[in-house]
């Protein structure tokens, strides 16, 4: 069983609701909304397959879900807040049963909430023996807390995706420098998996449109 932080830790102390403000901008930002650019999504499913319905669990504004309703899948979008994309109001971690057979996020990471959402993905899969995808932080994979549970829940596959800033530009302009230097990669658990985990390289730029192509040639059959 997970500790709470152990994936992300947590939210840093501050007088301030949301953290520190650098130029008016919240150093956390409300309610952990921090979307997931389309390149992200378009490069995962150019290497992993997921058979059956995805739930998004934390959809925000839709930017994971609607990728992967362009790419075919039926998918259940939830969130707790109202953004205009998806069920608002379902608390994920309160939920009792699966909405679907894979989970695909970008959960929020803060207060160990990631912790929470992983721990309560992994109970649903093993349920639904479905897949669950999620976008971490790049960080998490090699801090001396983490390791053990690691070793504990290998994931399948790890993805390290290039240069992507999960900042909501619209709603707060550019992202502040120090957030830019977060890095990500996609975490992979699927049925059954046990021993060392494959890990892969994703090109951000390789995806920013719909049209491009990556100029690997991965598929669940050679990535074994
Ligand atoms: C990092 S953002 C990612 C949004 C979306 N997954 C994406 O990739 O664009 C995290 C999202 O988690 C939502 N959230 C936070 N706590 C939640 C909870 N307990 N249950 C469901 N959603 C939650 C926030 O409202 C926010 O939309």
């Amino acid at each position: 069983m997970m500790t709470s932080g152990i994936i992300l830790g947590s939210r840093p102390r501050s007088s301030h609701a949301f953290g520190s403000l650098t130029r008016g901008v919240p150093r956390r930002l409300p309610n952990e909304f921090y979307p997931t650019p389309p390149e992200a999504t378009r490069a995962l499913l150019s290497v992993e397959t997921f058979e059956g319905s995805i739930w998004e669990p934390a959809c925000g504004e839709g930017a994971i879900a609607q990728e992967l309703r362009v790419a075919g899948h039926a998918v259940v979008a939830t969130d707790l807040i109202a953004y205009g994309y998806g069920q608002p109001g379902i608390d994920f971690l309160k939920e009792t049963r699966p909405r679907a057979r894979n989970i695909v996020t970008n959960p929020p990471y803060g207060d160990g909430l990631a912790d929470a959402f992983l721990t309560k993905s992994l109970a649903f899969a093993r349920e639904t023996r479905g897949t669950v995808a999620m976008l971490l932080n790049l960080a998490s994979l090699a801090h001396r807390t983490r390791t053990r549970w690691w070793r504990e829940h290998p994931p399948a596959r790890l993805y390290a995706v290039d240069d992507i800033v999960c900042w909501p530009v619209h709603r707060y302009g550019q992202a502040p420098s120090h957030f830019t230097k977060h890095r990500y990669f996609w975490a992979v658990w699927t049925p059954d998996h046990q021993g060392p985990s494959a890990f892969w390289w994703l090109s951000s730029a390789e995806f920013r449109t719909r049209q491009s192509r990556p100029s690997h040639n991965l598929t669940e059959r050679n990535y074994a």
